[in-house]
C-alpha cells in the first residue's frame, strides 16, 4: 500500500457516490482519517461504514453544502473525532440541464447554489479551521471542462464551474500567507450517477434522442476515445491531498482524456 496521506484527516463532500465516494475510499485506502459528507445521509453512512468494515478510519456527516451552520457543523464533527482538519475537497455538484432559452432564475439558483456558493462556504469554513489549527492545509475543489467552455443546455452548470475556478484563483492569493493551498480538478465525462441523470434529462429537454445519446457525444470528444471511469480521476485527487503537490497551489488540473487543451 503506497501510504501518502496516511494519518491526515480529510472530509469529502459530496462522498456518498461517484467521484466523492472514490476518492474517499482511496484516502482511507492510503491511511487517511475521512469524513464521508453528503446529503444524502443514508448514502454516506454505506460508505462510512463500508470503509470502517474494511479496518480503515471513516465517519459520515450529513451536510447540505448551501448551508454555512452544516459545513461548519459538519468540520466540527470531523475535528472532534480525528483532532485537526488537513484536506478538503469540496467536490458535491448538481447539473440540471435545460435548453439556454428555458433557463430560469429558479434553475439559475439551484446550481450556482450548490456549484458556486457551496464550494466558496466550503473553501472558507476549512480554512477558518485550518488557520486556528496553526495554519497548513489543502483544499480541492471539483471542477469540471464546464469550467473552461459554455454548452448549450449547461449554461447555470458552466457558470458554477467557471466559478469554482475563480474561486480556486482567489482562495490560494488569499490563504498563501497561512500556508494553506488551494487546488482543483476538471474530470471531463465520468461515468458516475450524475451522468446516468444528466442522460435522461437531455431527452426530456429533448436535446438528445434517447438515453445514453449524450454522454456518448460528449465523450467522443475526448482525444482518448473513451469516457473517464472514477478510477480515472482518483490517483490526481490523492495527489492533490499529499504532500507531493505541496507547492502547487490556484491551479485546475485537467483529467479529461483530452478534451479541452488550455
Ligand atoms: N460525472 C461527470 O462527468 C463530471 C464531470 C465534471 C465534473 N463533475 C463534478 O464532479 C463532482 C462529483 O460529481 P459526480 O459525477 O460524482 O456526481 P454524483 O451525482 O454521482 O454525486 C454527487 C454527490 O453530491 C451530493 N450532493 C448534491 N448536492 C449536495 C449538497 N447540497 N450538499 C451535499 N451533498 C450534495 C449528492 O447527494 C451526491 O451523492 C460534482 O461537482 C460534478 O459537478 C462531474
Amino acid at each position: 500500500m503506497v501510504d501518502r496521506v496516511s494519518g491526515r484527516t480529510v472530509l469529502v463532500t459530496g462522498a456518498g457516490q461517484g467521484m466523492g465516494a472514490g476518492i474517499a475510499r482511496a484516502l482511507a485506502g492510503e491511511g487517511a482519517n475521512v469524513a464521508v459528507g453528503d446529503i444524502n445521509v443514508a448514502a454516506a453512512d454505506a460508505v462510512a461504514a463500508a470503509l470502517r468494515d474494511h479496518g480503515h478510519s471513516a465517519i459520515s456527516v450529513g451536510m447540505d453544502v448551501t448551508k454555512r451552520e452544516q459545513v461548519r457543523a459538519a468540520i466540527e464533527v470531523t475535528v472532534r473525532e480525528f483532532g485537526r482538519l488537513d484536506v478538503m475537497f469540496n467536490n458535491a455538484g448538481l447539473n440540471k440541464p435545460m435548453q439556454f432559452l428555458d433557463v430560469t432564475e429558479e434553475n439559475w439558483n439551484l446550481v450556482m447554489d450548490v456549484n458556486a456558493l457551496g464550494v466558496l462556504i466550503g473553501t472558507q469554513e476549512a480554512a477558518k479551521q485550518m488557520i486556528a489549527q496553526g495554519g497548513g492545509g489543502k483544499i480541492v475543489n471539483t471542477a469540471s471542462i464546464a469550467s473552461r467552455q459554455g454548452y448549450a443546455e449547461f449554461v447555470p452548470y458552466c457558470a458554477s464551474k467557471f466559478a469554482v475556478v475563480a474561486i480556486i484563483q482567489a482562495g490560494a492569493r488569499a490563504l498563501a500567507g497561512d500556508h494553506i493551498t488551494v487546488n482543483g480538478f476538471s474530470p471531463g465525462v465520468v461515468e458516475t450517477p450524475l451522468w446516468a441523470q444528466l442522460d435522461k434529462d437531455m431527452v426530456d429537454i429533448h436535446a438528445a434522442e434517447k438515453e445514453g445519446d449524450a454522454f456518448a457525444a460528449f465523450a467522443s470528444g475526448a482525444l482518448l476515445g473513451r469516457a473517464a471511469q472514477v478510477a480515472d480521476i482518483v490517483p490526481t485527487a490523492v495527489f492533490l491531498a499529499s504532500a507531493d503537490s505541496d507547492f502547487i497551489t490556484g491551479q485546475v488540473m485537467a483529467i479529461d482524456g483530452g478534451m479541452v487543451l488550455v
